[in-house]
């Protein structure tokens, strides 16, 4: 019976859609002026305007989350090329990929900057993909964003646990505070060697999110750090952690990659002000004379829907980070809430986002916000494609059998950049 009724309703959905198309062919050849300004803007990607010339005098970077697979592809490659100038790769940089879900061997031992000696993987971080994904990057022109090097997502449990076996006890402080500094070094040393050997010694890595999410939604003046699901915190049961792995990142990254601090909802007050506690205790390092830290960028990822949060609270959150002396990069933006014939909200959503961020362009050597990096590059591939049983429409292009194309979305973005 049900199935008898869904058919019924297709055929009228196939029916309705011939109807509107014919007369939207016919209206179209009868005069050019009855076709939506909107639809008429629908451009296959490499004929619209670019994004990065677009933007080239206000953000240092326009980039956008891909994929491995994406980046082998000539079709996105061309486009890549075009609109962006940056990447960020959505996971193969993350610890869970350098590990290559490999478990780890104890047969090499590494001896920390503070003289703990432990037992290091020899068969882990695994390069082989990083390595190509370099390659093409410096092939294309692209710049990579890397992220990220410590997260409580998306790395193996037996990290931080006694033998490196998932199921062990976890390590004492110490242990892990030397097996943080020797994956950071690892992971930094093989760029800046790949880069020396094979790009002149210029960045392709030009920034590193050092930690991703470390601090709670629930952020209050006790506890301001994610706890219940995070190992790192299990271990420590304070921010030195994080802390540390700037410590470490600055030793080992040259000194003009940019080092983040990266999270979501940074626009909510209580995690607003937990973040400003995270910038203030790695400065607090900035002049130690054994492991100084550095901190030069927050994160905000943006994950934001049509509605929330309003461009005011993105506003403060912006200059209360500014006002600690660090640049921001606008890292993971898309928005949500955006089902299929919702183009309208979208793209004046954009268009309120993005200028917004244009309003804190980087002036006279101050801070700003060097850079925007979408989080996927078309509706049908993004993370939130399907969000509660409903088709969402997050990002700036779409993908179909005529290739990567225009949505009125991305016009809205465009159009912010004239209207600064
Ligand atoms: C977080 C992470 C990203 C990604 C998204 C979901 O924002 O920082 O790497 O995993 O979640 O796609």
């Amino acid at each position: 019976m049900k199935k008898t009724v869904l058919q019924s309703s297709l055929v009228i959905c196939i029916f309705g859609a011939f109807l509107l198309l014919s007369s939207c062919c016919s209206n179209k050849s009868a005069s050019k002026t009855t076709v939506s300004p909107e639809v008429s803007e629908i451009l296959p990607w490499l004929e619209a305007p670019s994004l990065k010339e677009t933007y080239k005098d206000i953000f240092e970077n326009i980039g956008v989350a891909v994929n491995y697979n994406e980046l082998r592809s000539s079709d996105v490659l061309e486009g890549l090329e075009y609109h962006f100038s940056s990447v960020t790769m959505e996971n193969e940089f993350k610890p869970q990929f350098m590990f290559n879900w490999q478990a780890p061997n104890t047969k090499g031992t590494f001896t920390s900057s503070k003289g703990v000696t432990i037992t290091v993987p020899t068969n882990i971080p695994d390069f082989s993909r990083m390595d190509t994904i370099l390659k093409v990057c410096k092939t294309f022109g692209l710049k990579l964003r890397g992220h990220v090097l410590v997260w409580h997502s998306q790395t193996e449990k037996s990290f931080f646990r006694e033998n490196y076996k998932p199921t062990g006890a976890y390590v004492d402080k110490e242990t892990m505070d030397a097996r943080q500094e020797w994956y950071i070094k690892s992971i930094l040393e093989h760029v800046k060697e790949w880069e020396e050997k094979n790009n002149d010694n210029q960045r392709i890595i030009y920034a590193w999110d050092v930690v991703n999410e470390a601090v709670s939604d629930g952020a209050n003046a006790n506890n301001y750090l994610r706890q219940n699901d995070s190992d790192w915190y299990k271990i420590y049961q304070n921010e030195d952690f994080i802390v540390n792995a700037f410590r470490y990142a600055n030793k080992y990254a040259p000194s003009d990659v940019q080092l983040a601090y990266n999270d979501y909802n940074c626009a909510m007050g209580n995690k607003t002000a937990g973040i400003l506690k995270v910038i203030d205790a790695i400065k607090a390092t900035e002049d130690d004379d054994f492991l100084p830290g550095r901190i030069d960028v927050i994160g905000m990822q943006s994950h934001v829907d049509t509605m929330n949060p309003s461009t005011t609270s993105i506003d403060i959150a912006i200059r209360k980070f500014l006002e600690k002396g660090v640049d921001i990069h606008i890292t993971e933006l898309d928005v949500a809430g955006s089902p299929i014939g919702n183009e309208k909200m979208l793209r004046f959503r954009y268009k309120e986002l993005f200028k917004t961020y244009a309003k804190y362009t980087k002036k006279d050597g101050g801070n700003g916000i060097s850079g925007i990096t979408l989080w996927g590059l078309n509706d049908e591939r993004s993370w939130i494609a399907q969000k509660n049983g409903v088709t969402q429409c997050p990002l700036l292009f779409t993908h179909g059998n005529k290739g990567y194309m225009t949505k009125s979305a991305f016009y809205g973005a465009i159009e912010a950049a004239k209207e600064q």
